[in-house]
């Protein structure tokens, strides 16, 4: 699609370029160079901004129309790492680093992307990562997210820090999704409030609790504060001073106060957990594991399924990437409760690698809050869409007619 406003100031900043180039005399003046300046113009249409969720050919045109439609400071929450973005950008560069090893004549006419997780089967292993204030970048947020998520049937986490509430995402979804728990920084910090937010969520028909253990040591968002510096709205009509909008986020609404509890914030330890687990009988998750030790633990404490994430690289400044922190958590883990992974992943083929390398499950973030931003619904479907897609793709390319015939094998050591 040609946007004329953008081609055109491309086209004079050209020639304005040429006009003061010495190359122009020496080549025979601005004749010899009309050839190039008429070839310049189909280019356009690669940099161009789609319009419509069924344009976007990949992620990335959904991130491009994001940018345009979502608020500068909205979407620097979107983007935003910590420090100077290393462990996202490793996050990717770690993905993008593996190759793929091909075979050749297999029987690829039926594909199985299926996963049993909990007794439960789902069509592929994408889901949806818990993401908060949906809100703030498409009016119909979470509900938008979860119409989208029940459409393709894939699974859904709610965030604590939602900006609807888990009651009515989950009418929207059609089901109970799995809720995200936060305890502090977010999140109650008494322990009257920690088990009210799990029992309303188990009230709501929540099957599995996802605690998110990443953001107890604090986060450097640097780049969060450059968008909002460059955003001239007045950030205070709508956020109290350096707080949230609209006041409590509406999970946290109406929950009791409690008394500050020491173990729960920068001071909570492997000890809280039993005490977490057994304060409900939702199935337990921890999200958040980069090593083979905490996964360890997290299977000697009893907990249902590791969640092997950075937090999209926005949690510590470690550099280190989850597919490169996977096989050691997959190894140590073995096979004795599910492994799911997220954090970078943007391609199909990035699916692939990392049931590779051990996930029984993916999850993404940013690519359905771009869908998400640009489009609504159809953005979150387009993103989900073009995922599976890819995924399917990949692996008949590779000779992997199943999730099971990808292990370690799949994966080229460089
Ligand atoms: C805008 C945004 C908000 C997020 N909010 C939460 C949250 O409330 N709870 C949580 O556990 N993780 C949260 N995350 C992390 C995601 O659950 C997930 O780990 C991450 O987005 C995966 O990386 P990706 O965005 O590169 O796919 C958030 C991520 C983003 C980008």
């Amino acid at each position: 699609m040609l946007r004329p406003d953008v081609h055109d100031v491309r086209r004079r900043d050209f020639l304005r370029w040429l006009a003061a180039s010495p190359l122009l005399a020496s080549a025979g003046g601005l004749a010899a160079f009309e050839p190039v300046i008429a070839q310049e113009a189909p280019r356009r249409v690669f940099d161009d901004i789609v319009q419509s969720a069924e344009d976007a050919l990949d992620i990335w045109d959904l991130q491009r129309a994001a940018e345009v439609t979502v608020p500068t400071a909205h979407y620097g929450y979107i983007m935003t790492g910590v420090d100077g973005e290393e462990t996202y950008a490793n996050n990717r560069a770690s993905l993008e680093r593996l190759r793929l090893r091909a075979r050749r004549l297999v029987d690829v006419s039926n594909l199985d992307t299926r996963v049993n997780l909990f007794g439960r089967e789902w069509p592929t292993p994408i889901m949806i990562a818990p993401c908060g204030s949906q809100r703030a970048f498409h009016a119909e947020g979470e509900l938008a997210v979860a119409r989208a998520a029940a459409s393709r049937t894939h699974l859904q986490t709610l965030s604590t820090v939602s900006s609807t509430a888990v009651e009515e995402v989950n009418e929207a979804r059609g089901e109970p999704v799995w809720y995200q728990l936060y305890l502090a920084p977010v999140g109650p910090g008494s322990w009257e409030g920690a088990t009210a937010l799990m029992q309303r969520s188990r009230d709501a028909g929540c099957p599995t609790i996802v605690y998110t253990v990443d953001l107890q040591g604090g986060s450097n968002r640097v780049s969060l504060e450059r968008y909002r510096r460059v955003d001239d709205r007045t950030c205070t009509n709508c956020h109290t001073p350096g707080g949230r909008a609209g006041g409590p986020k509406p999970n946290l609404r109406g929950l009791p106060r409690g008394e500050p509890d020491p173990g729960l914030g920068r001071s909570t330890t492997w000890e809280t957990i039993p005490r977490l687990r057994d304060a409900t009988d939702q199935r337990f998750i921890i999200k958040g594991i980069m090593t083979a030790e905490d996964a360890e633990l997290c299977v000697r404490y009893g907990v249902d399924a590791v969640w092997v994430s950075n937090h999209g690289g926005r949690s510590e400044g470690s550099g280190q990437a989850t597919i490169d922190a996977l096989p050691e958590i997959a190894d140590a883990v073995s096979g004795r409760i599910p492994v799911i992974v997220d954090s970078g992943f943007r391609r199909g083929s990035d699916i692939v690698k990392g049931i590779a390398r051990g996930a029984t499950a993916v999850a993404v973030g940013r690519p359905y809050l771009w869908g998400l931003g640009a489009f609504g619904q159809e953005g979150v479907e387009r993103a989900l869409d073009i995922l599976t897609r890819e995924m399917q793709i990949t692996m008949r390319a590779i000779g992997a007619p199943s999730l099971a015939d990808l292990g370690p094998h799949t994966i080229a050591e460089p």
